[in-house]
């Protein structure tokens, strides 16, 4: 298979890989045959799958363009995949020139990617590690240099921490987090759920295994596991919701039973 100079070296291209996979969901370039047959596999049993990510990524910006009304305009994308089009530092320098956006993921063609798209962008980086290290990420050069941690950030965790198993303790990695956050941060979070899909489980349960083939297990919580990651922040209204009822720039298409599938929140600390 022919390697595209965007596919670092140390990837092995012949796996699909979850950032690619959403990639592909979301109409972007960079993805190969087998991220798109796992993801129209998924599609076999959920085919409203694009729709959703499209929510979730809408979702994104909504809660980004809130922040920086609130006066956030520093951002902690962990988790934040590969840059498409409309992406957070887009939205956020939009909205508030100077905003400052550090991007983490733990992909390498995430991380890559990121790197040439923020190439001249002085107030915007990525990191490349795992949300399962915290430090690794609050001590980074990247933060250090572009982040003051006394003043309120938002911390993004958009349609990453239902990738994350109990095992691996995904309840303490965001504590961590958000206790290094000044009073006055954001909890930005969405996350998938079997709750509110009207869908036979063993559809929307087909889709899920696709993700167990290719060892990458998509973690279905309830909306209240999911709620438990806010702890220590208040809920900003709607609360915890499904994607497209979180503030909806215009009445959400309520038609559409596959855009239940997950939820999105917005916490802030006091
Ligand atoms: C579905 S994408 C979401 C991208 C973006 N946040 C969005 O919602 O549009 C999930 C991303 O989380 C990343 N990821 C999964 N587990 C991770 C971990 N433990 N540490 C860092 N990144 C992780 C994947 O590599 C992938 O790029």
């Amino acid at each position: 298979m022919e390697r595209p100079a965007w596919a670092p070296r140390s990837i092995d291209i012949s796996v699909p890989s979850v950032s690619r996979i959403y990639d592909y969901y979301l109409g972007g370039s960079h993805n190969f045959e087998v991220d798109r047959e796992a993801a129209r596999r998924a599609m076999e049993f959920m085919p409203g799958l694009p729709k959703i990510m499209q929510a979730n990524r809408a979702f994104m910006r909504r809660a980004v363009r809130y922040a920086v009304d609130q006066g956030v305009t520093q951002f902690l994308d962990v988790g934040s995949g590969i840059p498409t089009f409309g992406n957070v530092h887009e939205v956020a320098q939009a909205a508030a020139p100077g905003a400052r956006v550090v991007y983490v993921d733990h992909d390498p063609v995430a991380v890559a990617h990121s790197q040439a798209v923020l190439e001249g962008n002085e107030d915007a980086d990525v990191v490349a590690a795992d949300l399962l290290k915290p430090q690794d990420i609050l001590t980074s050069p990247q933060v250090e240099r572009l982040l003051d941690l006394n003043r309120p950030v938002a911390l993004l965790l958009v349609a990453i921490l239902h990738f994350v198993e109990d095992a691996d303790d995904p309840y303490t990695a965001v504590a961590q987090l958000s206790d290094a956050l000044a009073p006055g941060s954001m909890l930005v979070l969405t996350h998938a759920s079997y709750e509110g899909i009207p869908l036979p489980p063993e559809r929307a349960g087909g889709a899920v295994d696709v993700y167990k083939d290719i060892r990458n297990p998509l973690i279905m919580r309830s909306r209240d596991e999911i709620a438990r990651f806010f702890e220590g922040y208040d809920m900003v209204e709607p609360g915890l919701v499904p994607m497209p009822h979180w503030r909806p720039d215009t009445a959400p298409e309520d038609e559409d039973p596959y855009a239940f599938s997950g939820f999105a929140g917005v916490g802030r600390t006091a």
